[in-house]
């Protein structure tokens, strides 16, 4: 199985990263011999040092993981026995003298950041997805009230279409506005206008709703869309579908229960949950391509049937580690980002 987001891999990684960031802190701060020593038996300890005991997790990754982990191991070593050294002559030198700048040392080690949660989750789910057949595109985050709503059956009156609901561009007030997408159910439509079935796809990206931010809610989010048009597709492929991206996402005792619901564009329409470490959490939602949706891109709706769903992508991946609150993945608090 190919790594992912969580993987032993991507902590083992993240504690080199920690304890480097941990060495460079506590080598700067070194001011005296003893110090230096305590930090050199922290760090660099030939029994119990970090770095030993960073060597021994090596040791418990997957055959596949080890080239990678042991390349990781080996940079990280390097960068700690290099602040040791570092922090040994700046000693040996005294505080008082001036330094004279070598500059055939090397450089000073810079802390390596790492990606997003909400971007490692968007990565994971395309992989998953893609496992499973289904190409990953991309659409516009500015749209057009045909692809948003009308092509959508979202009809003029429909309360999704409020002013108060939606975040129209001002520059656009003419007869057709544009908006900030409110969900990724555009690409359905673009992607179905474009091209014949039989299709797979997958969209991830950010949509806008002026929603007041709470714990699962942000005014800017992300949406997973799946979409399969193909002949002979069922509710049963819908469900099947959900449930083995959610038992690789989550884990595999996981649960997927659908609500009956109403979206104007599929037919029959469901909320879809999902039941992980004994808690239901509303994903998103889902259905039938409705007949209405099929002719208004040209696809003939008694020739043609299938599925489209989609997830908030902040809503799993909270579920997925563990995050009581979805405004922490954009506080830019970095003590939180750290720990992914
Ligand atoms: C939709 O957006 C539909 N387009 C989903 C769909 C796709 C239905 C395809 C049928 C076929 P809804 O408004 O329920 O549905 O939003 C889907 C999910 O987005 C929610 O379940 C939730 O997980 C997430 N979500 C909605 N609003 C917010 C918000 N303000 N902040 C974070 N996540 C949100």
């Amino acid at each position: 199985m190919t790594n992912v987001a969580g993987t032993p891999l991507d902590s083992f990684r993240a504690e080199l990263d920690r304890l480097q960031r941990d060495a460079a802190a506590a080598l700067d701060d070194c001011n005296s011999a003893a110090a230096l020593e305590e930090a050199r038996v922290e760090f660099a300890g030939a029994r119990s040092g970090r770095l030993k005991a960073a060597q021994k997790m090596l040791g418990g990754l997957d055959a596949a993981d080890k080239p990678g982990g042991g390349r990781l191991f080996n940079e990280a070593k390097a960068a700690v026995t290099m602040l040791l050294e570092t922090a040994q002559s700046r000693l040996a030198q005294g505080d008082d003298e001036v330094e004279p700048v070598d500059v055939t040392l090397p450089g000073e080690a810079v802390p390596l950041g790492h990606l997003h949660p909400v971007t490692l989750t968007i990565r994971r789910v395309q992989e998953i997805m893609g496992r499973l057949g289904f190409e990953s595109v991309d659409g516009p985050e500015v749209e057009d009230q045909w692809h948003n709503f009308e092509a959508l059956a979202i009809s003029p009156e429909h309360p999704a279409r409020d002013p108060l609901d939606n975040f129209y561009l001002s520059v656009a007030r003419s007869a057709d506005p544009l908006l900030l997408r409110s969900q990724t159910s555009t690409v359905q439509i673009r992607v179905m206008e474009s091209r014949d079935p039989p299709l797979r796809i997958v969209s991830l990206g950010r949509v806008y709703r002026p929603d007041t931010a709470d714990a699962t809610h942000y005014p800017m989010f992300h949406q997973v869309e799946g979409l399969l048009v193909e002949p002979g597709t069922t509710m049963a492929h819908l469900k099947s579908v959900l449930r083995m991206f959610a038992s690789c996402f989550l884990g595999g005792d996981v649960h997927v229960r659908f609500r009956p619901s109403f979206f104007p564009f599929t037919e029959p329409s469901v909320e879809v949950d999902m039941e992980w470490g004994g808690r239901w959490v509303e994903m998103g939602g889902a259905g039938m391509i409705d007949p209405a949706v099929l002719e208004a891109v040209g696809y003939d709706p008694d020739a043609v049937t299938g599925f489209a769903f989609g997830l908030g992508v902040e809503r799993i991946a909270a579920r997925r580690y563990g995050v009581d609150d979805i405004r922490d993945f954009y506080r830019n608090d970095v003590r939180f980002l750290r720990q992914f």
